[in-house]
């Protein structure tokens, strides 16, 4: 018996279609991790998934990025349940690192729409007599969980600098964030400031032991994307009109869900109908080739 060679070069095409044809349907338009940080509604990495209000927000270059009108800050983790992002500023101070002060800069739809949570505390550090948090906007600044300021310039190897420098403690402030974001560190004339997460738990623990970050406590914009992912699709937007979006498969984009009837379906039935057809046609070339 003879095998004729465009026999089995026909049946290792249809072979290669075959195989080809099934995995395009699992393929989806966005990732779903950076590194170990997974990515779900409201943000994305990819244009065009997630919320639209957070979108260009952050970036995934081997690390994930927040990004801000002040720079990237790369991103701790994101608790989805209590929705809150933790980023950490590589240039900013801390208990153990002197640096120079930066302003921290948010856009106003960043500030309104994931601003610091109220446990995050801004600590201004070496500030000058006429700082108007001395004077006039005295009341901005308040002791957290029984701490006070005089604690960071004894208790940390970096902040011991000032003390000796001016043989008593410079003034200092613990703020919110609002108190940085309506006046920047130049206005508020304080030479440093490092920043604390967590503070509700940290009542009788040293600066050694707080934890060094700003939290950022987002809201889910109300959009119906339930419907979207429970139906199986990703919610995203499309990337001219800014409207919401299903992402259904990577050939479907859907206004709502991925509901039965819709081109998901038929997209997967045509696949699977494809499938069939080209098993009998193997089949066929196999029965044609022993006969
Ligand atoms: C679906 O939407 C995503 C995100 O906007 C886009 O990248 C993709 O090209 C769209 N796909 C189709 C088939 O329209
Ligand atoms: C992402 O952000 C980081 C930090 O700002 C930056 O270094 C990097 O170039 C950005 N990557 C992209 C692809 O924009
Ligand atoms: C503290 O602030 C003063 C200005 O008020 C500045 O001259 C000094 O260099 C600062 N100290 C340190 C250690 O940066
Ligand atoms: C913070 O604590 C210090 C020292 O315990 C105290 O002198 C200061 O008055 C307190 N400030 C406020 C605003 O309560």
């Amino acid at each position: 018996m003879q095998f004729p060679l465009s026999i089995i070069s026909s049946l290792v095409t249809v072979l290669t279609i075959t195989l080809q044809a099934l995995p395009i349907f699992t393929l989806s338009t966005c990732r779903s991790f950076c590194g170990n940080i997974p990515i779900k509604y409201p943000f994305g990495i990819d244009d065009g998934c997630g919320a639209v209000q957070f979108r260009h927000m952050l970036n995934c270059s081997a690390d994930l990025f927040f990004i801000t009108p002040s720079g990237g800050y790369k991103v701790q983790s994101i608790d989805y349940n209590k929705k809150t992002l933790t980023v950490y500023d590589p240039a900013m101070s801390t208990c153990s690192i002197l640096q120079p002060h930066h302003d921290f800069i948010m856009t106003d739809i960043q500030s309104a729409i994931m601003p610091p949570s109220a446990d995050t505390v801004f600590a201004l550090l070496n500030c000058s007599i006429d700082s108007p948090v001395l004077n006039h906007y005295k009341n901005l600044c308040f002791n957290f969980s029984g701490h006070s300021c005089d604690e960071l310039y004894g208790g940390c190897n970096a902040f011991r600098v000032f003390h000796l420098l001016s043989n008593s403690s410079p003034p200092c402030c613990f703020t919110g964030y609002d108190t940085v974001r309506y006046m920047s560190m130049n206005i508020l004339d304080c030479s440093h400031y490092t920043s604390i997460i967590n503070t509700d738990n940290l009542k009788g623990l040293g600066p050694l032991d707080w934890v060094y970050g700003i939290k950022l406590s987002y809201s889910l914009p109300d959009t119906g994307c339930e419907r979207c992912s429970e139906s199986g699709g990703t919610c995203g937007f499309d990337t001219e009109t800014q409207g919401i979006m299903c992402l259904c498969s990577s050939s479907f984009n859907a206004t709502r869900e991925c509901g039965p009837g819709s081109a998901t379906d038929e997209a997967v039935t045509h696949s699977s109908r494809a499938y069939v057809y080209s098993v009998f046609l193997v089949l066929g070339a196999f029965l044609y080739m022993i006969s």
